[in-house]
């Protein structure tokens, strides 16, 4: 019998909605919101107002796409947490009532696990070579940056994390301070590929273990953004290109040492990235160049995957639906959790 699973997902400031037939994904619907751009990040209570506008539009038209009517799904998977809280409460809300209303199970979803779970999504048709268990993960996003060893779909272990921002809110910051839009993410990865990437060295604070630490760039950042343009007023301008560049490999060096170290010293050489950061392209660079040279053997989600999605919720969800692994309607959203 196949089965049908409807992922939500609606942690930060994307209210998205997927349908999966089995293990294939049929819709992937995402309403993004525009609103918090003027303020150059997300406003918690403006994006669960837009969420709760979105909701019922995003599902219906991701059953629509899918070609699917409700009463045919099996199960409601929705995002629990982390994320805000605000955001959170209208997709597992939703979810819940239409669980009940359809009496069919509720399943709840990690977000920090669906990232990494994003790399098993396949589309109708196509062959996707999906990493075996045990691999190592490199989660990098707004909200978090880890390196996950990954034994099964439901049991990761963190090995190492930041100890205050994550790669994507450091980058965001660096170029709100640039005066560029936000997310800053997208921008900088623009910018980077026309600059050098050696013309400004930032900070780089030695953590032990397999931890990193991104604020201490980000103040590095800051302080000698202010001091060349107390020389140069324009000299964002004239040198956006060769910042970004610098930023953006300042970052990803962080991040490669410690992968590399995590997979010299598991021995597990089956290495895959997720995540919102995971976008960037001088990361998805750096991380090929190291698979080459130690022969790893590596797994990239597609762009569209990598930042929030119900995709990755869904497939989850799918998962623990083969596993029975059903939540209660009074399960509360969480807005802080490890993955598991
Ligand atoms: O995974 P995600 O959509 O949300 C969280 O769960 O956090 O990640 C969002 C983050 C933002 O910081 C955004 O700037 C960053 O991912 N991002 C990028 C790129 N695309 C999105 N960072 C660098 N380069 C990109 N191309």
């Amino acid at each position: 019998m196949d089965i049908y699973i409807l992922g939500i997902e609606s942690s930060c400031d994307d209210t998205s909605a997927a349908v999966m037939k089995n293990d294939v994904l049929l819709s992937n619907v995402t309403a993004n919101q525009a609103v918090h751009m003027a303020y150059g990040g997300v406003v918690p209570e403006l994006a669960s107002r837009a969420h709760q506008q979105h909701i019922v539009p995003v599902v219906s038209e991701a059953l629509k796409q899918a070609n699917v009517d409700k009463s045919r799904l099996n199960a409601v998977a929705f995002t629990r947490g982390p994320g805000l809280m605000g955001s959170l409460l209208v997709g597992v809300s939703f979810a819940k009532g239409l669980a009940r209303s359809l009496d069919i199970p509720l399943i709840d979803v990690n977000h920090l696990q669906a990232h990494v779970i994003a790399n098993f999504i396949k589309e109708p048709n196509e062959v996707v070579e999906q990493p075996a268990f045990p691999f190592i993960c490199l989660l990098v996003s707004g909200g978090n940056s880890q390196i996950i060893k990954v034994n099964a779909y439901n049991d990761m272990e963190v090995l190492g994390q930041t100890i205050d921002d994550a790669a994507g809110e450091a980058i965001d910051k660096c170029s709100k301070v640039m005066g560029l839009g936000y997310p800053g993410g997208p921008i900088i990865d623009k910018l980077a590929r026309q600059g050098n990437p050696q013309a400004y060295v930032f900070n780089k604070p030695h953590i032990e273990g397999y931890d990193v630490s991104f604020s201490g760039l980000k103040t590095s950042f800051l302080y000698s953004l202010r001091d060349w343009v107390k020389e140069d007023p324009d000299f964002v301008e004239h040198h956006k290109n060769d910042l970004a560049a610098s930023l953006e490999h300042t970052v990803v060096d962080m991040l490669m040492d410690k992968l590399r170290r995590a997979v010299r010293d598991t021995h597990i050489n089956q290495v895959a990235l997720a995540g919102g950061v995971s976008a960037n392209n001088g990361l998805r660079n750096a991380f090929r160049e190291q698979a080459e040279k130690y022969g790893w053997k590596i797994y990239i989600p597609k762009f569209k995957f990598t930042t929030d999605n119900a995709a990755m919720i869904a497939i989850t969800g799918y998962l623990k639906y083969l596993d029975s692994d059903f939540c209660s309607i009074d399960l509360p959203a969480y807005s802080r959790v490890t993955i598991k």
